[in-house]
Order: structure tokens, then sequence, then C-alpha cells
């Protein structure tokens, strides 16, 4: 029966017309929250009444993030960790949770990118990626999540990448690293569903953040991509941080396992376009390639 009752209530408040967005008071902790992505989930998150924790491995963007978010009201610590040490990581949640309470909300945005041809990528090209991608987030969401567990409550999303969706030429070690994101977090929201810890993924597509201005510098290449996003136009890191706190919050409620594509579009379907060229459905269809031949269907 208590099952009922608690679907009950759930009912009730829905049916109420309470969009459970409410974030406020529930402490964020962001990693790689001095840059990117994870800046901005600092952000929306602390505008919306999130005490924010910031933990990167770079430290003056670390001072320099936590010195922006507090010019704009928000009640924020930051600490200088590399997300693969995990002694250090207990330590800094002792640190952070002293300051701001205990940690409800966690989104791992730490990551790398180490582009080179496969066949010639050097042992410390794939070692770091996969240390920082994958070991890292690991160590991050035990450390974390462990804290949850142990609490019966908690909401955490994985950031992984389009890359985990498919492939891509030049970065074996960066796809297969946010493959494994996507195993993480269903094999994570398996394990500690009946402990009241939600575990997500987002696959951003491509966002203008300094990893891909480092990344993908020349113009016409970011052109070629931009091309190909149905959308017609890259993400800002906000539109991937508005995604994330949806699924922080209690409007998620009923979502725990997923991954989530925020890529405008991009791996909706294998046909896509090149140099402004629709490769799909609509170009056959404009040279007449689906017109059926005379007397076809008819028996
Ligand atoms: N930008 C994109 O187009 C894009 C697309 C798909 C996925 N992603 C993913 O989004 C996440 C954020 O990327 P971004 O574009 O905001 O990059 P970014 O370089 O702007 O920010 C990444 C942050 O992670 C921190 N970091 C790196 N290694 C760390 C470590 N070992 N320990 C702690 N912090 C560390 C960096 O210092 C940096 O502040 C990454 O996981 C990336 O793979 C980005």
């Amino acid at each position: 029966m208590a099952f009922l009752q608690v679907i009950d209530q759930r009912a009730e408040r829905i049916q109420g017309n309470i969009v459970d967005f409410e974030l406020k008071g529930r402490t964020l902790l962001v990693t790689g929250g001095a840059s990117g992505i994870g800046l901005a989930v600092a952000r929306l998150g602390g505008l919306q009444g999130m005490p924010v924790a910031v933990v990167d491995a770079q430290k003056e963007a670390t001072e320099a993030a936590v010195h922006a978010l507090r010019a704009e009201g928000i009640t924020c610590a930051g600490q200088v960790l590399d997300v693969q040490d995990s002694q250090g990581w207990q330590r800094t949640l002792d640190v952070l949770e002293e300051e701001l309470g205990p940690v409800r909300a966690m989104v791992g945005c730490a990551g790398i990118s180490r582009p080179e041809p496969a066949e010639s990528m050097s042992d410390e090209a794939w070692d770091s990626v996969m240390g920082v991608n994958l070991t890292g987030l690991f160590r991050s969401i035990r450390a974390v999540g462990g804290r949850m567990v142990a609490r019966r409550g908690g909401s955490i999303v994985a950031i992984a990448s389009t890359n985990a969706l498919g492939g891509h030429a030049g970065r074996a070690n960066y796809s297969a690293t946010k493959h494994g994101v996507v195993g993480l977090t269903r094999a994570l929201a398996i394990e500690w569903g009946r402990q009241g810890v939600r575990v997500n993924a987002v696959a951003p597509g491509v966002v203008d953040t300094p990893l891909l201005r480092r990344n993908v510098p020349a113009d016409h290449i970011q052109h070629a991509m931009v091309d190909r996003v149905p959308l017609g136009r890259f993400s800002v890191a906000e539109e991937q941080a508005q995604v994330c706190l949806f699924l922080l919050s209690d409007a998620a409620s009923y979502v725990s396992g997923a991954t989530i594509p925020v890529d405008g579009g991009l791996t909706a379907g294998y046909f896509t376009r090149w140099n402004g060229a629709d490769l799909g459905s609509n170009a056959l269809l404009a040279r007449g390639a689906y017109q059926a031949p005379e007397g076809a269907g008819q028996i």
C-alpha cells in the first residue's frame, strides 16, 4: 500500500499544477565549474538560489569563477582538485559541505579532448582522456554520490557528448570515454535508484566554449560543423545548463538512467547536409526520386 500512497502524493502535487522546478537551497556541486558548460551550470543554478560548489583543476580560473559568481549574488565556494584524486575528494567535500551544506545535486562537467589519429595516438593522449573523462568522472560520482546514497537522496548529471552516440574520426579516445559515460550513468541509475539517487547524462552537440575554440579553431571547419546541425547553429553553454537543471529538479522526478541529446538535432538521423546541400529526403523529393513509376501500386 505504501508505494501507492507515494504515487498519490506525487499525483496530487502535479494535478495541483505544481511543476517542481524549485531548486532553491539545494547545494549544487559542479566539476569543471570554472569554464564553459560547467560555469554556465554553476551560474544558472546559483541564480535559481542553489548554493554552488565549483570544483576545478585550474586554480586561477576557479578563483575567477567564484569571484564572478559571488558578484552576481550567488552563494558560492571553490576548491581546486583534479577529479581523478580519490583521496582529495573526501577532503574537498568535507570543506565544501561545511560551508555550503550537504550536496544534493551534482553535474560532472570536467572533461578534456586530445584528437589524434588512432594509428599514431600516443599512450599519453589515450590515458589522459580516459583519466579525466571516465576515471575522473567515476571518482567524482563515487565520492559525491556515495554521500547522497548514505543520505538517501540526490540527483546527478554526467556530461557525455554526441560522441557518446556515434563515433568520430580522430577521437577514438574521446568517443570511447563518452560511450563509457553513458554506460556508467545507466549502471549507477540502477544501482542507486532504491536509495533515491537519480543519475542521468546530457549529450551536448557542438557548444561554443573555450574547449571548442581550442579544438576547432578553424573557421571553415566550424562552418562545416554548423552546416550539419538541423537547427543551423552551435549551442551556447546555457542551453546545456538549462537541461542539466531540469534533470536536477523534481520536474524530472521519474527520469533516471537517461541520456538526453542536446544537439540541435545533430544525431536525429543519419542523412545530413554538407556544404549547404540537403543530402536527405527533401533533396531527393525535389528531384523526383521518390515518384512512383507509372502503374506502380496498382494491382
Ligand atoms: N564544447 C563542446 O562542444 C562539448 C560538446 C560535447 C561535450 N562536451 C563536454 O562538456 C564538458 C565541458 O566541456 P567545455 O566545453 O565546457 O570545456 P572547457 O574546457 O571550457 O571546461 C572544462 C573544465 O574542466 C576542467 N578540467 C579539466 N580537467 C580537469 C580535471 N582533471 N579535474 C578537474 N577539472 C578539470 C578545466 O579546467 C575546465 O575548467 C566536457 O566533459 C566535454 O567533453 C563539450
